[in-house]
């Protein structure tokens, strides 16, 4: 999907809602975006933009009270999840993590450092790096 040295410098949240909906355009069914990144990075922003460049036109709220979104109505599925909140891996298997997986929808996970187990080989990762008001993406290893 994206290149290995593949980066971007996003000078604000509305070029990373815009990022987002760049690359949601062009996701194929079963892709998975592991995203990491500090606190207010543009993880969430990012998010927004790839289930509108599915053609979803619901709001994206960060997976706060319920654990894992369903965004329907696009091109694709998306099912955003925010591990920040997860205690273990078991919490995550628990809410149907290999479901998702399984289901050729779109996968996007917020803080997916955080149980690298549950990441499976055919991940993008993307690293959100906060520099002042800009936000540099990359693809991570
Ligand atoms: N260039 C930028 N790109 C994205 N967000 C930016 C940028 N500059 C400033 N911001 C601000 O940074 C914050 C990014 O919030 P967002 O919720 O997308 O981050 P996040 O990585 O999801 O954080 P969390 O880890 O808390 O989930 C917002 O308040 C946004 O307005
Ligand atoms: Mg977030």
């Amino acid at each position: 999907m994206l290149d290995s040295d593949w980066q971007r410098v996003v000078e604000s949240p509305e070029a990373m809602v815009a990022l987002g909906e760049e690359i949601g355009a062009s996701l194929r069914p079963g892709e998975l975006l592991a995203l990491r990144g500090g606190l207010g990075a543009g993880k969430t922003h990012f998010t927004k933009g790839v289930v509108a460049g599915l053609g979803c036109e619901e709001m994206v709220t960060s997976p706060t009270f319920t654990l894992a979104h369903e965004y329907t109505g696009g091109r694709l599925p998306v099912f955003h999840f925010d591990f920040y909140r997860m205690e273990t891996e078991d919490e995550v298997l628990r809410i149907g993590w290999d479901e998702y997986l399984d289901d050729n929808g779109i996968v996007v996970v917020e803080w997916a450092d955080k149980f690298p187990e549950l990441i499976p080989e055919h991940v993008v990762w993307l690293d959100f790096v906060v520099q002042n008001a800009a936000r540099i993406v990359r693809v991570g290893e």
